[in-house]
């Protein structure tokens, strides 16, 4: 482990959400730079004003139509430079079932759940590439892993997802590691979610980000259980 993030500039694209706050938060109350590049940077005026006294540093990227790519000189500014991508991107959807979604709907949850990683891992690779061990983190859930009734559009953009990032990897020079963290559970105080079985807290899902980024022995998939409860890679090997 190098034990360094808290040296690091991280950009969290989709900090503005509900679980990329999380990692937000914790890294700058451990002294990182956190570039959070958003289109709603209205929506994180709180967390500035929460992390004011933190130790680190919370900056704010106003994403314009031409996406991530228009966030890069503003990144590329950034002292010390970014080294570390934390992709939180996508969110949750229930619905119709998969045979009855509209056009719509189908091509809404392609762009925010699978084009919109392409699109910032295409802007932001070569943004950290070269850097002190560059690091390139997705967050994911449970609905890569597991067909659920209603979500059935975040099951396909999500397991397409892991195979963006894993067919990206391949292709990269090496310059970069990528690695997946997939929360196998709802976070705790996500009331979007109505009936969770169980529920991940805020502790754990920062740490599992942290853990990622410390340690460049990592897996290239983390998949975060709640406790007590098997993972579907070890239930599907018994
Ligand atoms: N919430 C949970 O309980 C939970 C549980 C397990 C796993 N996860 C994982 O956590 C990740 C994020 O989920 P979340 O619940 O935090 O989502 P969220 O609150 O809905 O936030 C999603 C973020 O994605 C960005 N986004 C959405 N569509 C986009 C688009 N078309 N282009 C660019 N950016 C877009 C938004 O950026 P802007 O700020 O620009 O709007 C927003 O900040 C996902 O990988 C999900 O699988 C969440």
């Amino acid at each position: 482990m190098t034990g360094r993030t808290d040296a690091r500039t991280v950009v969290v694209a989709g900090g503005a959400g509900f679980l990329g706050r999380i990692v937000v938060t914790d890294l700058v109350r451990r002294g990182c730079t956190v570039a959070v590049p958003t289109r709603r940077p209205d929506s994180v005026r709180d967390l500035s004003a929460v992390l004011d006294d933190a130790p680190g540093r919370l900056v704010v990227v106003p994403l314009d139509a031409s996406g991530p790519a228009g966030a890069v000189p503003a990144l590329a500014r950034l002292d010390p430079a970014p080294s570390a991508v934390v992709a939180s991107l996508g969110g949750w959807s229930i619905g119709p079932h998969l045979l009855d979604l509209a056009p719509d709907a189908w091509q809404r949850a392609l762009d925010d759940h699978l084009t919109a990683h392409l699109r910032a891992m295409q802007a932001y690779v070569p943004l950290v590439d070269g850097q002190d061990d560059a690091v390139y983190v997705t967050t994911n859930g449970a609905a890569a892993d597991e067909p659920m009734v209603g979500s059935g559009p975040v099951n396909v953009t999500g397991a397409a997802q892991r195979m963006l990032l894993r067919a990206v990897a391949l292709e990269h020079d090496g310059g970069v590691r990528f690695h997946e963290v997939a929360f196998l559970a709802a976070v705790a105080g996500d009331d979007r979610n109505l009936d969770p079985h169980a529920e991940l807290g805020h502790e754990a899902v920062a740490a599992a980000v942290r853990g990622v980024l410390d340690d460049p022995g990592s897996p290239q998939l983390v998949r975060v259980a709640p406790h007590g409860r098997r993972r579907p890679a070890e239930a599907s090997e018994t």
